[in-house]
């Protein structure tokens, strides 16, 4: 069977974001068939109606391609005042508008940190809601809140915390079963 395509989405563009840090030890913690890329998302200007009327942008055409051929996703965010970034529901609010709105269908897995003891909690459960209305299928557990995340990554950005780190590993595991799942229940 050929490898499931995960495509990885940073809500965060700072270059020392724990976020961006976390989605790539995601990368190296992958299981075997899983290949995941990561999408670029930081040349995306405010969603505007009259814009999207002439055509979507290059850099949103290209996110909403990779959506499409993807099998899942792999949201990485960060929490600003108790809800994902506007960077990030800026790039959501892009690529879900029509036609073939790309998100619908995707299996989806949520991680996120926060320099706050919630580690991003309130966040996610916020873009769980999102994944509602664009019919996107979150796996439900484990939940990768990683809190204070200034303390468990070191100056080359590895994730110092084992338990979070099994967290991640047990998350795109249970990413790959759940797109599985979902791939056979669609299976002509
Ligand atoms: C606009 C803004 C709002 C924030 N609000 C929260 C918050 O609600 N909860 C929290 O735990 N941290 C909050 N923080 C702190 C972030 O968790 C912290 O800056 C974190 O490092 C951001 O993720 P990043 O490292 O991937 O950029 C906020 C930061 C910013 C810039």
């Amino acid at each position: 069977m050929s490898d499931i395509k995960v495509l990885g989405i940073c809500g965060s563009l700072r270059k020392g974001s724990f976020n961006r840090m976390a989605l790539h030890v995601a990368l190296g913690l992958a299981p075997a068939g899983m290949k995941i890329d990561v999408a670029d998302i930081s040349a995306f200007q405010p969603y505007n109606e009259d814009v999207r009327q002439e055509g979507f942008p290059p850099a949103v055409q290209t996110f909403r391609d990779q959506i499409t051929a993807a099998d899942a996703l792999l949201f990485v965010t960060p929490e600003y005042n108790y809800s994902v970034s506007g960077v990030l529901k800026n790039a959501i609010d892009w690529a879900s508008r029509p036609p073939n709105q790309p998100f619908d269908g995707k299996p989806v897995a949520i991680m996120g940190a926060s320099g706050g003891v919630l580690g991003t909690a309130r966040a996610q459960y916020q873009l769980r809601q999102i994944c509602v209305f664009l019919n996107m299928f979150p796996v439900n557990k484990p939940e990768v809140m990683i809190p204070q995340a200034q303390n468990r990554f070191d100056a080359e950005g590895n994730l110092t915390d084992e338990t979070a780190k099994g967290l991640i590993k047990q998350l795109l595991e249970s990413l790959q079963a759940w797109t599985l799942v979902l791939k056979r229940g669609r299976a002509p």
